[in-house]
């Protein structure tokens, strides 16, 4: 985990990389290292429209790439600042699925000068993997990544 904690940060701060490709490579680091982990994706804030846009992700493309604050895990963490686990995406009532392969989610909000701008959402095809272990990865990555955004 700090070996992987250690290759986010070095992403981070690789200047000679765009902010853009270094928030995808991350999101193709975290797919690639964790097996749990099958699609990865950062989503930001756009307030005049009260909507999240995604920006960079790793994985199957999806048609989600705009979602309004409140619809969906990714909505309503929007709102909440608050992490958000799925353990069975199947229980949830106000879900966007991406794909029926997907059973459980991860999203864990991103805060700069403590605002929530955006958020790192996690897709798996494994149910019920998430632990206390991927929420402290995640929010260091988060922490991480709101230098350069
Ligand atoms: N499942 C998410 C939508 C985004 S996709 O997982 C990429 C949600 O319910 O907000």
């Amino acid at each position: 985990m700090q070996a992987l904690q250690n290759a986010v940060s070095q992403l981070v701060d690789n200047e000679a990389l765009s902010v853009g490709e270094r928030l995808e490579q991350i999101c193709e680091l975290l797919r690639s290292s964790i097996t749990h982990y099958d699609w990865v994706g950062f989503y930001f804030h756009e307030d005049a429209t009260q909507t999240l846009k995604l920006r960079a992700f790793a994985g199957e493309p999806t048609d989600h790439t705009t979602i309004p604050f409140g619809k969906g895990i990714c909505g309503q963490v929007a709102l909440s600042n608050q992490n958000f686990i799925v353990p069975d995406v199947s229980a949830q009532n106000n879900y966007i699925a991406c794909s029926l392969t997907v059973k459980s989610e991860i999203v864990i909000p991103l805060f700069k000068n403590g605002k929530n701008i955006g958020q790192i959402d996690i897709d798996s095809h494994t149910p019920d993997p998430f632990t206390e272990e991927d929420v402290k990865l995640l929010e260091f990555v988060n922490q991480k990544v709101a230098e350069i955004v």
